[in-house]
């Protein structure tokens, strides 16, 4: 199979990547301002293209001169800070790209199995009834999250009007190998970890928690995303569907750190601040869909707590199970 992974040298893509590698032909677009392409294994089997999702000239090029089997569009500004910050910048991404790349699959790419959309959680905002449910209340609040529900409409469009195979997945908070902690608005888990493993080598660290700490989240193992990516990029009954991707259990910031404490036997120098804009208190996933497909996720919090610190602190790197 050829596979075009966008965002593949990210956090969730370059994990993707490397897994689908072993038996497929991958081809990576990514414009490394969020990514690494020291994710990336060193494989014949991943050609790396440094390029941004949102250059019509070369997502023409390469639409027209390659077939996919499979595509899975994870390029984007995943930050809602920056979407804040910046919406026209951030809507080019993860909003244009997105209509770009179905208009050039509508024209060139006739075989395509399926495109796979990474959306967010963050559509539903801040309404409060929970779990959440595919049908359930759509209230986004910020650039992203509008842009990503807006960018799921016209992925589900093109699946009913030209028949584009389309699915989309609602990721919840993804967690674990390569997760890039720089940006205070990174995956709160990978920045938790970076204060940590600095503690463990003697340098000076603190842990800044926005809120009291109760508020909570469902977090999912990056190693049960590509399981659910698989089930939903293989399954026909997927087409034209949306699927929460998360583990149906939620945690508190507070438990979190307790689990991390205990596995790691210290304690976690924390700084309280008043909790941030827009930041939701509680968020957690239905997943009674996507395990109508197979899914079933392994990783328990401290079941992926324990691999991720296994892979932060071996030199061997981590095989995925
Ligand atoms: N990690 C999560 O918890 C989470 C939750 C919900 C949704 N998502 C979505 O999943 C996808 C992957 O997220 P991630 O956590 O791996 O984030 P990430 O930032 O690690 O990955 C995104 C990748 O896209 C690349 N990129 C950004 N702009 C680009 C452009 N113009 N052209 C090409 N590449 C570009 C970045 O360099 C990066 O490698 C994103 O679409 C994100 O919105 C992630």
């Amino acid at each position: 199979m050829t596979i075009l992974v966008t965002g593949g040298a990210g956090f969730i893509g370059s994990n993707l990547v490397n897994f689908l590698a072993s038996e497929n032909q991958v081809v990576v677009i990514d414009d490394l301002s969020m990514g690494k392409i020291e994710n990336l294994d060193k494989s014949f089997n991943i050609e790396f293209i440094k390029g941004s999702v949102t250059d019509n000239i070369l997502m023409k090029k390469l639409l027209k001169e390659k077939h996919f089997d499979y595509i899975f569009h994870l390029a984007a500004i995943a930050s809602v800070a920056d979407s804040v910050e910046n919406p026209i910048k951030t809507h080019k991404v993860n909003f244009d790209s997105v209509f770009l790349l179905l208009e050039l699959i509508r024209k060139y790419q006739k075989s395509l199995q399926r495109l796979v959309f990474s959306s967010s959680a963050a559509v539903y905002g801040d309404e409060v009834s929970l779990p959440k449910k595919e049908k359930s209340v759509i209230r986004p609040l910020t650039a992203y999250a509008i842009d990503k529900f807006a960018a799921e409409r016209f992925v589900l469009m093109y699946s009913n009007l030209y028949k584009v195979p389309t699915s989309v997945v609602r990721f919840f908070n993804v967690y674990g190998p390569k997760q890039n902690p720089s940006s205070p608005y990174s995956g709160v888990i990978s920045i938790m970890m970076d204060c940590f493993l600095k503690i463990q080598t003697n340098i000076e660290a603190k842990f800044t928690l926005f809120g009291n700490g109760k508020q909570s989240r469902d977090f999912v193992f990056v190693e049960d995303v590509l399981k659910a990516l698989m089930l939903v990029s293989k399954s026909n009954s997927a087409i034209g569907e949306v699927y929460n991707v998360g583990t149906g259990h939620a945690v508190t910031l507070l438990d979190l750190i307790s689990i991390i404490e205990k596995t790691l036997g210290f304690k976690l120098p924390v700084i309280y601040e008043d909790l941030r804009l827009g930041d939701i208190s509680e968020s957690l996933a239905d997943i009674s869909k996507l395990q109508t497909l197979g899914y079933k996720p392994a990783n328990t919090i401290s079941r992926g707590i324990d691999k991720y610190i296994k892979y932060l602190t071996s030199s061997n790197g981590y095989i995925f199970e």
